[in-house]
């Protein structure tokens, strides 16, 4: 029997997702420019071809296939000959001819056909919607998503959120939030002055997770998680302090407070 998670294939994320993302869901990667969406994207649908024989869509409205080719390339992704093999689309297109094909044949159709794929990554959702005028988004990412479903595929939809800080809030403004199954964000945090990167997991419909906001860092092998955050309160708001755990010893010391 298939297993009831689409795995990651990054073995800390999954074990924070308590196994994957549930199969056919939609799934929101929101963060802001340059935290790393684009590899977390390309790492999904490598890790699904290689790793568990699912085929995959690429997506991308952002970058020439010549680009995507020659980053993947530096993390050791030959992505041409898996699309030779048919085991992957990398699909560079405009959000209008997605958008314009909407009714009847979808633009996706034919590729569906050649690969059989079980994952898509759009590359982003938030390029997409920026084509949509604002009274008819919820209605066309609506049909977007379902057309996933329908088909399916287990998306991971990348979402630029604005502000250097990442602030989430941008989503559930635009009312994107309800309409996806799960919910992950990257976004940096400044600690002691250093400039650091956490993902979480704002929610996962369905299944426990990993509540707390683990680093990670890009390195030359794709996403590495690192340990949660566990020292510090307040990274969402983007003033991190270190939580002091201040023994009972200690304040005898400091002569705070006195012994009995
Ligand atoms: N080969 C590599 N080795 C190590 N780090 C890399 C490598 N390639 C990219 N990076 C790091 O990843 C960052 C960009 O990642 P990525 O393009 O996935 O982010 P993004 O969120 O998609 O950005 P954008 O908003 O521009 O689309 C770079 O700024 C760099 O720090
Ligand atoms: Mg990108």
């Amino acid at each position: 029997m298939m297993d009831d998670r689409a795995k990651t294939g990054i073995t800390e994320l999954d074990n924070m997702l308590r196994g994957g993302f549930m199969r056919g869901d939609a799934v929101l990667l929101a963060g802001s420019a340059g935290m790393g969406k684009t590899t977390l994207g390309l790492e999904y649908i490598i890790n699904g071809i290689t790793k568990y024989r699912e085929n995959g869509l690429y997506v991308t409205f952002e970058q020439l296939p010549s680009q995507i080719y020659r980053d993947s390339a530096n993390f050791g992704w030959q992505l041409k000959k898996m699309e030779e093999e048919d085991t992957l689309r990398v699909i560079c297109t405009s959000p209008n001819l997605l958008l314009e094909a909407s009714d009847g044949e979808h633009l996706f159709d034919s590729f569906i056909d050649e690969v059989h794929p079980k994952r898509i990554v759009v590359d982003s959702l938030s390029h997409l919607a920026m084509f949509v005028p604002q009274n008819e988004l919820r209605k066309e990412m609506y049909k977007f998503v379902m057309y996933l479903k329908t088909k399916h595929l287990s998306s991971l939809l990348l979402w630029e959120s604005p502000g250097l800080m990442g602030q989430v809030q941008s989503i559930t403004e635009e009312g994107i939030s309800f309409l996806v199954d799960a919910i992950l964000i990257l976004k940096p945090v400044e600690i002691e002055s250093s400039m650091r990167k956490a993902l979480g997991i704002l929610k996962l419909r369905g299944s426990d997770h990993d509540k707390r906001l683990t680093e990670y860092e890009i390195t030359s092998e794709g996403f590495k998680l690192r340990k949660p955050f566990v020292e510090y309160e307040g990274i969402m708001s983007g003033s991190p302090r270190k939580i002091l755990r201040v023994s009972e010893a200690d304040l005898l010391k400091s002569g705070l407070i006195k012994r009995r």
